[in-house]
């Protein structure tokens, strides 16, 4: 269990890093002629962003002292890198569009500040416990990874589209500053009744195309201001917090396609007259 005490302190560490000023000590290598990893990059650089390379292995990284954003994105790196001796420091962490299959955990030095993480667009099959590893993670993206199945994180936003989940990640620890799960396209058909916590601060829940066939009781997640449901069997008795029983209908009909990538469907479910609307 994450105590309630540590809860506090990750909560007021996302909005500390919401704060944060931007410096210029950006380091930025790309191109597709690069083809090593890079050991050039000045000692006071608070940003390392490496992108678009043929590089596929990163063989050492050194210390940064001052390092808080690390992104290695779009390359040929099968490994994930052993970040050891910029652990301390970072803030976020970015490895995307790499060949990447696994979070090796067990085997990578504790990140005790990071806030962030990304591993979206890799080939990651299942994300494994991440409370000790990443203990103040705030947010968790790891979209388009064919992720099967994940253990639990201590994040409050989740953004998971793309994948092949079948269900929720677990939330009860994390209930307190929940805020949102975004998990479009992934294999969902139920929603257990007692999936979903009651968390004050949960605000956002996607669940488009998933051909989610039941939905859960949602009374008691009072916060909840947009819900996104759409498929072929897009019609849902949906209780809420507000009403009674409001009928979601979220419009794959609505012209497909067209805006099915935006935000447009997603409905306010404290929007006078949701729930009125019928086939
Ligand atoms: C850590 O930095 C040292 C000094 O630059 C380097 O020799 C070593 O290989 C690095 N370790 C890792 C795991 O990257
Ligand atoms: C999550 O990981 C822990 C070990 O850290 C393990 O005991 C537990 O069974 C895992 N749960 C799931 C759902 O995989
Ligand atoms: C809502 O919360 C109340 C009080 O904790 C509980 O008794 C009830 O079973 C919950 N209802 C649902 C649908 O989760």
């Amino acid at each position: 269990m994450v105590s309630t005490i540590h809860k506090a302190v990750i909560g007021l560490w996302c909005l500390a890093n919401v704060l944060e000023s931007v410096s210029n000590q950006t380091y930025t290598r790309s191109g597709w002629t690069v083809y090593s990893y890079p050991h050039d990059i000045a000692s006071d650089a608070v940003e390392i962003n490496i992108k678009d390379t043929n590089i596929d292995r990163v063989d050492y990284v050194e210390a940064f002292p001052s390092l808080r954003r690390y992104s290695l994105t779009n390359n040929q790196v099968s490994d994930f890198p052993d970040l050891s001796n910029v652990s301390d420091t970072l803030l976020r962490l970015t490895i995307s569009f790499t060949r990447i299959t696994t979070l090796p955990v067990s085997a990578m030095a504790a990140m005790p500040k990071l806030e962030l993480l990304d591993v979206s667009s890799n080939k990651i099959a299942h994300l494994p416990d991440l409370t000790a590893v990443f203990p103040s993670l705030c947010t968790l993206m790891a979209r388009s990874n064919g992720l099967r199945s994940m253990n639990r994180s201590t994040a409050f936003r989740y953004f998971l589209t793309g994948n092949q989940l079948t269900k929720l990640p677990e939330l009860d620890d994390v209930a307190d500053g929940l805020t949102l799960v975004v998990m479009a396209d992934n294999k969902m058909t139920k929603i257990p009744g007692d999936a979903l916590p009651s968390a004050p601060k949960f605000a956002l829940l996607d669940l488009r195309r998933n051909g989610i066939t039941n939905f859960p009781d949602l009374r008691n997640v009072t916060a909840l201001n947009y819900l996104a449901l759409s498929s072929e069997s897009d019609r849902f008795r949906v209780r809420t917090s507000s009403d009674d029983v409001a009928e979601a209908v979220v419009a794959q009909r609505q012209q497909p396609g067209r805006v099915s990538q935006s935000w447009q469907r997603v409905r306010r479910l404290d929007r006078p007259g949701f729930g009125n609307e019928r086939n």
